[in-house]
């Protein structure tokens, strides 16, 4: 643990997203709405082997949690050998192995990446309605991501998560119907506020529809207020229970950030490392990578910037929107040390 770095904020390293694409199949308006970008050269992207050797870089700085995304990570034709790769360091400290996707791909894949050792799965998914679904990606797989989740339990998986988006006048009607769905699954719904991140060219604050809200929606439509489950700890969401039994959980990044307790840290497809969802630039761990540095090295590079992290992205971005639209936020001190 002496050498687990701490950021400006006392705030250790714990969780690694790992991008293993920047390509995606759909074209999400809140994400990736353009039809054409330009994509990584394949030479750029880390192969599975690199991927491997820094994500133990990063659980020997404390990492213990890894989450592989995209892009769409299912496009990634070597996904199973990643997956592969990552399960093997259970036995070194790796107490939970992530995927998220956007479920298109999940039907042909889920028996296999099951079998390759993940550990658990959450599948986007904002409508239960195909031209809603068709409205927002572009894209007509709304069948496709359908059965995917469906294959998900099939596959023997649990501890599935369906993370929806709640975007006012598109699917702020179907909270409960996504609910009930949720539990046919099973899985647990996970309703996201609508975040002001990079793709999301068309963001405004009146298209979010707050944690507030969504609890007041749920509490007309279930007849009595959802019950909070305390957990605390760095999760993102908080967890509701219904008089019925079922769970949810609400991700309320915009209007209550959780930087406070943000533990993650990024590393992109082409091997840059990010402090937060919200960073424009990293440090590029490939090139020491491949030019033949140490994992010594590697290490010392990375610890050097956890430590003089400061990052609250979320944070900054309520505090400076319009006063009156959402209450400001100041869970971290201004002058980091
Ligand atoms: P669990 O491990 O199952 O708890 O998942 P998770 O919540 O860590 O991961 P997931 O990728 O499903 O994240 C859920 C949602 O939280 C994302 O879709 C984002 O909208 C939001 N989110 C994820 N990471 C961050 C972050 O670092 N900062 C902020 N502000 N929001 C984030
Ligand atoms: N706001 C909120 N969540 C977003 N995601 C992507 N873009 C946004 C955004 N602008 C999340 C969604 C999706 C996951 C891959 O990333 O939850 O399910
Ligand atoms: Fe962490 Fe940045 Fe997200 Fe805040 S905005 S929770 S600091 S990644």
């Amino acid at each position: 643990l002496a050498d687990h770095p701490r950021d400006l904020f006392d705030r250790p390293l714990g969780d690694l997203r790992l991008s293993v694409t920047d390509q995606c199949n759909l074209r999400c308006q809140y994400c990736m709405p353009e039809e054409h970008y330009t994509w990584l050269p394949r030479r750029d992207l880390l192969s599975t082997s690199e991927i491997g050797r820094l994500t133990d870089v990063f659980m020997s700085l404390g990492v213990h949690k890894v989450r592989l995304t995209g892009g769409e990570p299912l496009i990634r034709p070597e996904l199973p050998d990643i997956v592969k790769t990552l399960a093997s360091r259970s036995d070194r400290g790796l107490r939970d192995l992530a995927l998220t996707t956007n479920g298109v791909l999940l039907g042909k894949h889920a028996g296999a990446l099951k079998e390759a050792g993940l550990g658990r799965v959450t599948v986007s998914l904002d409508t239960l309605r195909p031209e809603r679904f068709k409205a927002m990606s572009q894209r007509s797989s709304h069948g496709a991501v359908m059965a995917g989740i469906r294959s998900v339990p099939e596959a023997g998986f649990t501890g599935t998560k369906i993370d929806t988006v709640v975007m006012r006048d598109f699917n702020e009607d179907e909270l409960a119907d996504l609910i009930e769905y949720g539990r046919a699954v099973p899985a647990e719904v996970r309703f996201i506020e609508y975040m002001d991140v990079g793709g999301a060219t068309h963001w405004s604050a009146s298209k979010v529809v707050s944690r507030l809200e969504i609890l007041d929606r749920l509490a007309r439509h279930y007849g009595s207020q959802p019950t909070p489950l305390d957990e605390g700890g760095p999760a993102p969401a908080d967890r509701y229970a219904l008089p019925d039994g079922a769970v949810f959980g609400v991700v309320s990044s915009t209007t209550q950030p959780f930087c406070r307790s943000c533990n993650r840290t990024r590393l992109t497809a082409d091997g840059i490392l990010l402090t937060c969802l919200y960073s424009l630039s990293g440090l590029n761990l490939r090139e020491p990578l491949r030019e033949g540095a140490s994992d010594e090295e590697l290490r010392d590079q990375v610890a050097t910037v956890w430590r003089e992290r400061a990052d609250r992205g979320a944070e900054n971005r309520l505090n400076r929107r319009e006063r009156g639209v959402f209450v400001s936020v100041d869970s971290l001190r201004d002058d980091p040390h």
